[in-house]
């Protein structure tokens, strides 16, 4: 009882702190409070595609970051720098880490890493995670998030079989507002055990009763802002439920009405490539296209992918390949696809990458990465076929 209690006590404490100005210093002992999961977030969401951490791995299309709060600018061993790193002749500081994150255009002018939009309340936990995860500090362990698992019994069931059947049978879907105007979609499955599982990868949570009346859930590791939250309701099934439509909406974070998620269900719990599941990533890949400019030998050769529901690839300038994902089944976390016919490369172009990342995709997002055949390219998304 203590332990879920203590953990949704946890999320809620982490929504408030959030916003304090001071909170955000990176002191010592502010980056030791920090929160491990939304550091860990942080990375997966804006930087793992481009980084390893570990003693060891490879250089992706930015170096290895292995102990970088030891090291200088720079001088991990064998990637090629640009000059600006080269020659930056600094050591590595949380501040400076900050900064350069952020801004690294402006902050080392040159620089050939693109700037990566991360909210201001997340280069705090971003810092801690990276300094432990690098091996640049041997702090303790930050603090272990306690899920405790509970469930549905009988008599619970018994009480609003409706409501359970609703919770328990189909998918809910949150949409949250961005920003930019734009929203996010993800969908989780509120399961017998008393935990909530989702195909938003490291998402977390747990649901309880608090008491008779009151139904309480707890996510954590969302993918966009507010990250996590808990909300409690009495389990009673909702007077207009049906499926597709927003039942309902709520404010997760106090103080915030206007911030207003909204909830609905999908009918059953489809596999996540089916029936939309993520919905926003699989409608947005199969209705636009994904312009590469391919380096091959020296010159650029532009395709327009089409990745297509019976993962096939085509273009209209003929190259032509297949994808797949790759992950257990319901949690696919990698996709991976493959193009012949581009011209003047022999064979295929490969790649596999963490889908986690093309859960927010938008038409002019641009990115460089590399084919596994060693290939550089800018890719872009572009409206429509
Ligand atoms: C699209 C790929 C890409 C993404 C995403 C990316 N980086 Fe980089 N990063 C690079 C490249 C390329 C360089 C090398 C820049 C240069 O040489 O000018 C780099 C360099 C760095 C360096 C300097 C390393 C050293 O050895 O001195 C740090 C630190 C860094 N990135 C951290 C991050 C963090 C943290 C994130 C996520 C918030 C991130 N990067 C996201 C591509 C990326």
């Amino acid at each position: 009882m203590i332990y879920w209690y203590r953990a949704l006590r946890v999320a809620a404490a982490l929504m408030l702190v959030a916003g304090a100005a001071d909170a955000q210093e990176l002191t010592e002992a502010n980056l030791k409070a920090a929160d491990p999961i939304s550091g860990e977030q942080t990375w997966q969401q804006y930087c793992a595609f481009c980084h390893t951490l570990r003693q060891g791995e490879a250089d992706i299309s930015g170096p290895n970051l292995y102990e970088l709060f030891k090291r200088k600018i720079g001088t991990h061993p064998g990637f090629n720098y640009s000059n600006a790193l080269k020659n930056a002749d600094r050591d590595w500081t949380p501040d400076f880490f900050a900064e350069y994150v952020q801004n690294p255009g402006t902050v080392l002018p040159g620089n050939s890493m693109p700037a990566v939009d991360i909210p201001a309340d997340r280069v705090l936990p971003l810092v801690a995670y990276v300094m432990r995860a690098s091996g640049s500090v041997d702090w303790d362990e930050p603090r272990a998030e306690t899920l405790a698992t509970g469930g549905l019994d009988a008599e619970l069931r018994a009480s609003s079989p409706d409501f359970w059947a609703q919770h328990m049978e189909h998918t809910v879907k949150f949409t949250i507002p961005r920003d930019n105007g734009e929203t996010y979609s993800l969908v989780v499955y509120f399961n017998e055990d008393g935990t909530i599982t989702g195909n938003n990868r490291g998402l977390q949570g747990i649901w309880r009763m608090r008491d008779k009346r009151n139904f309480c859930y707890s996510l954590e590791r969302v993918g966009v802002h507010p990250y996590e939250w808990m909300y409690c309701m009495q389990p009673k099934a909702d007077e207009n439920f049906g499926f597709g439509k927003v039942i309902k909406s709520f404010a997760p974070v106090k103080g915030k009405e206007e911030f207003q998620i909204q909830v609905s269900f999908l009918e059953g719990r489809p596999h996540p490539l089916e029936g939309d599941a993520h919905p926003d990533y699989w409608t947005f890949l199969f209705n636009n296209t994904t312009r590469y400019e391919i380096k091959v030998a020296g010159e650029t050769v532009v395709i327009d992918a089409r990745f297509n529901p019976d993962k096939s690839i085509t273009s209209p300038q003929g190259a032509a390949g297949s994808w797949y994902t790759e992950g257990d089944a319901g949690r696919e976390d990698r996709m991976c696809y493959s193009m012949a016919g581009v011209p003047g490369v022999e064979g295929e172009l490969s790649e596999c990458f963490a889908l986690v990342l093309m859960f927010n995709p938008r038409v002019g997002a641009r990115w460089p990465a590399r084919f596994e055949q060693g290939n550089s390219y800018w890719a872009e998304i572009i409206a429509g076929r």
